[in-house]
């Protein structure tokens, strides 16, 4: 009796909330949506099919500007990008790359806009939202609670890729002899690097033992017309699946998508636990799932929709010296020995364009792509950490150097803490610093955390440094893979952590005295005169 009753409440809101959805889908489809937010809420986000429909969404934006010119593949398109980065420039589309067919594209995500643009939402902080609605599904207990969240139950069934039989990346087929990487305008980047790298590969394996699939950004440096390093550093899901496969002592399949969704392009990079399908997160973040087709030479499925595709194997116990490379630490990697990838078939679209990044000194596209990760899985830090405010990592920090971190501190050590914690927590292992503050301070203001850094801190006693894993691109560290991490207390010190003084009052005005100044404030005349006067201030300040 129960049994039916629940089944009877379950039905009714399947279909009322299947009739919702329909129904925010018609009038998002008829631009009736009062605005983006509600659009974004009810279909996360703007499910681009492909990336061509991303480029014509640039275009109408004002957000892509095509070069007419013909320029090399080699150098150019580099120095033109890394420009157009420093000045936050629109994404560029060359059409005439000298020697090829095919067209380049690139800072496709080289922006606050663009990032938003890709993903449907008018903030970043938007989807922070969309995740903690989908955390929410996985923690709900209880058979009411339960109900309450059906429609949201029922929305997750989209998340889960598909499989399709005919593809626009397999109109094309390249396979034997026919294979060759030299056809492709893949570029050389930086004047000393070790040759063409493709920059932007979402790269496919899965785990020999469980099967399951990881999707991973690794450039892949061109070593012949079928062969390729494998840049997946020790620490990374891709290198873990070839560990194992090596222990078994098989070849590893892996397929490399170029130029898929961006959603699929950005999750490609996101730091996910080990066992979790990047294609979930991109089927969650554009609220359909992504397609997907067998390749036609390996046991792997791969993004329907996307530009060009690699098809190949590693093989066992292969090492080649990869490298140098104009890294986004802004400094060359120096050349090591890396896995290589050898090519069976390459497939592509009729009509493909082939995507690239430039990395190097920051600013430059992959910071736009880094923050998306520090807003999104800043909810999932504080699930786990919710003594965790907020957390800022510089575009300066290259990502893994420095972490600026406000905590709401409850006790002695609590600082120390929060960065053992953060060191444990994926790829945070491998913030060289992190600096502690308390939970007034804005970490998202340089001149806050500046002036609270050196301020608060007595270096013998606020500094901790430990011993541990660090970022395989970290130049300072004495081994490669293995050095040393800080953290610095920056919040105000507690008598139980060895401060025998009273802490000072900052100096701030009382509230009566503010609001007495804002009622006369535009009488004063101050602020006209700064207008008038701007030009002089600005100067002064540069030249300091
Ligand atoms: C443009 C770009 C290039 C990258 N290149 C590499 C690389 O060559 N090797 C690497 O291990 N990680 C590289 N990364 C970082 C990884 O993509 C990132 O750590 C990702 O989370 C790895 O996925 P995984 O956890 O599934 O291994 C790159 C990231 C970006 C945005």
């Amino acid at each position: 009796m129960l049994f039916t009753f629940n089944l009877t409440i379950l039905t009714i809101l399947t279909i009322i909330n299947k009739y919702k959805i329909f129904w925010f889908e018609r009038k998002a489809k008829h631009g009736k949506m009062s605005n983006v937010e509600d659009v974004a809420k009810v279909l996360f986000m703007k499910a681009y099919k492909n990336l061509q429909e991303f480029i014509a969404t640039l275009e109408k934006e004002g957000e892509l500007l095509r070069i007419k010119e013909e320029v090399s593949a080699e150098l150019e398109i580099s120095e033109i990008t890394d420009r157009v980065c420093k000045l936050n420039g629109p994404a560029l589309f060359f059409e005439r790359v000298k020697g090829h067919k095919i067209p380049v594209v690139t800072n496709l995500f080289g922006s606050f806009r663009r990032v938003c643009l890709a993903f449907g939402v008018k903030k970043i902080d938007e989807l922070t939202e969309i995740l903690l609605d989908f955390i929410e599904i996985r923690q709900v207990e209880g058979f009411f609670e339960k109900l309450k969240i059906i429609p949201k139950l029922w929305q997750t069934k989209n998340f889960f890729p598909k499989i399709i039989k005919k593809a626009p990346c397999q109109e094309i087929v390249w396979r034997g002899d026919k294979v060759n990487l030299f056809k492709l305008p893949i570029l050389k980047c930086w004047p000393e690097d070790g040759g063409l790298f493709i920059t932007l590969p979402c790269v496919i394996t899965k785990d020999p033992e469980t099967g399951i699939r990881n999707i991973g950004m690794y450039r892949m440096q061109v070593f012949s017309e079928n062969e390729t390093g494998m840049h997946w550093q020790i620490h990374k899901v891709g290198a873990k699946h070839y560990q194992k496969a090596e222990k078994l002592g098989q070849k590893l399949p892996v397929a490399v998508a170029i130029g898929p969704d961006p959603a699929v392009i950005y999750s490609a990079t996101a730091p996910l636990p080990e066992d979790m399908d990047e294609l979930l997160l991109a089927g969650f973040l554009r609220g359909k799932p992504v397609e997907l087709v067998k390749c036609l030479t390996v046991p792997l499925e791969v993004p329907a929709e996307s530009q060009i595709i690699l098809e190949g194997y590693v093989e066992p116990y292969e090492r080649r010296l990869e490298g140098p490379f104009g890294d986004h630490t802004g400094y060359y990697t120096p050349q090591d020995y890396y896995p290589v990838f050898k090519i069976t078939c390459i497939t592509m679209r009729k009509d493909t364009i082939y995507p690239a990044t430039i990395v190097g000194k920051p600013p430059m596209e992959d910071c736009y792509l880094g923050k998306v990760t520090e807003r999104l899985f800043l909810p999932l830090i504080k699930k786990i950490l919710p003594e965790v405010i907020d957390i800022n990592l510089p575009w300066e920090g290259v990502f893994h150097n420095l972490a600026f971190v406000s905590i709401d501190k409850r006790y002695p050590g609590h600082a120390f803490k929060v960065a053992s914690a953060l060191w444990g927590l994926g790829q945070m292992m491998f913030t060289k610093i992190i600096v502690i503050f308390d939970k007034e301070v804005n970490v998202q203001n340089l001149s806050e955390v500046l002036f609270y850094m050196s301020g608060n801190v007595d270096p013998e006693r606020d500094i901790m440094i430990v011993k541990g894993p660090v970022d395989a691109l970290d130049h300072a560290s004495s081994y490669p893979a293995f050095g040393s991490k800080m953290c610095i207390d920056a919040t105000k010190k507690w008598k139980e952590e060895g401060y025998q003084r009273e802490w000072p009052k900052e100096a701030i005005m009382t509230p009566e005295i503010k609001t007495k100044i804002d009622k006369i404030w535009k009488k004063l005349g101050i602020e006209e005169f700064l207008k008038k006067e701007v030009r002089i201030y600005e100067n002064s300040h540069n030249e300091r």
